[in-house]
């Protein structure tokens, strides 16, 4: 398909594919996941061949600052919550189970989708300004792209569950001491470099060794009934006034006022 919001970039068997909505922080909104949907199941193959992708955000403030909020209200309207969020599962886990390893190289704010993206890719590699964390409850929801099981994974259950309730945001080398990056860098292209670094090594080993392992690693952590109950509390915490007054507040740019109906 034809991108509006991917960039593709192939060099010496390394594809970059940048999210690019600068002005919306590169935020994911519905066009967007189309593209990734559409390259991580079939468009790859149209590539020349390469051996590892990065995936980074366009600019220099955000990896991805989350799923679209103004684009959210109308999946409250439609009743649509659990299945945005089955469709952002269905997307993460093609990314998480491609082939050939996928670095997300972190570069600003990776929040809510964004965290959850960066998750879902088998390596992280963060610049010293990268802030990582679900805000989503100051929406008055959860996290719906696989966010309540991939961040217990990388940080275990006791950070998760504190990032998950407070909404608050760590910095790159707090992510690094946790676990949920490999490497921090101070700018991004030493964090590129780095990247570049270990894609080439995997790429000289043997690429079914590489698909295999990615496979077998996975399998520890398929877990699809809790991947279910998070899309259908995300969908549940969508139907309510709180997730319509704390999306409001965010772009009144206010602080939202919550009743818990
Ligand atoms: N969805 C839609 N638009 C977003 C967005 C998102 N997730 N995150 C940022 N933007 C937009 C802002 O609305 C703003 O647009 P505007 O210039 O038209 O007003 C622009 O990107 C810049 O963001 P702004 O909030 O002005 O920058 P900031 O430096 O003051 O704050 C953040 C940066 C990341 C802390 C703040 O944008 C934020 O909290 N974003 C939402 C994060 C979030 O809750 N993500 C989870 C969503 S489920």
């Amino acid at each position: 398909m034809d991108y509006e919001n991917l960039l593709l970039d192939q060099q010496d068997g390394i594809l970059t594919i940048t999210l690019n909505r600068p002005q919306a922080l590169n935020a994911l909104n519905t066009r967007t996941l189309h593209e990734l949907h559409s390259f991580f199941s079939s468009d790859y193959r149209s590539q020349d061949q390469f051996h590892g992708i990065i995936l980074t955000g366009a600019g220099d403030r955000a990896f991805v600052a989350g799923a679209d909020i103004k684009e959210f209200l109308s999946v409250a309207e439609d009743g649509n919550g659990t299945a945005m969020a089955h469709r952002g599962h269905e997307i993460f886990f093609q990314i998480e189970r491609f082939h050939v390893p996928v670095i997300a190289l972190v570069n600003g704010f990776a929040l809510g989708g964004g965290c959850e993206l960066a998750m879902a890719c088998h390596l992280r590699i963060a610049t010293e300004q990268a802030k990582f964390g679900q805000p989503e409850v100051n929406l008055g929801i959860i996290p719906g792209y696989g966010g309540t099981q991939r961040l217990n994974q990388y940080i275990g259950k006791g950070k998760a569950t504190e990032l998950i309730l407070t909404g608050n945001m760590i910095g790159a080398q707090e992510a690094l001491r946790l676990g949920l990056v490999n490497y921090v860098f101070p700018s991004k292209e030493e964090a590129r470099a780095r990247a570049v670094d270990l894609l080439t090594t995997i790429g000289q080993k043997g690429p079914v060794a590489v698909r295999e392992s990615i496979r077998a690693i996975n399998a520890y952590y398929a877990n699809s009934e809790a991947f279910a109950t998070e899309a259908q509390a995300f969908g549940a915490a969508t139907m309510t006034e709180d997730f319509r007054e704390g999306a409001a507040a965010f772009v009144e740019k206010r602080p939202a006022v919550f009743r818990g109906k």
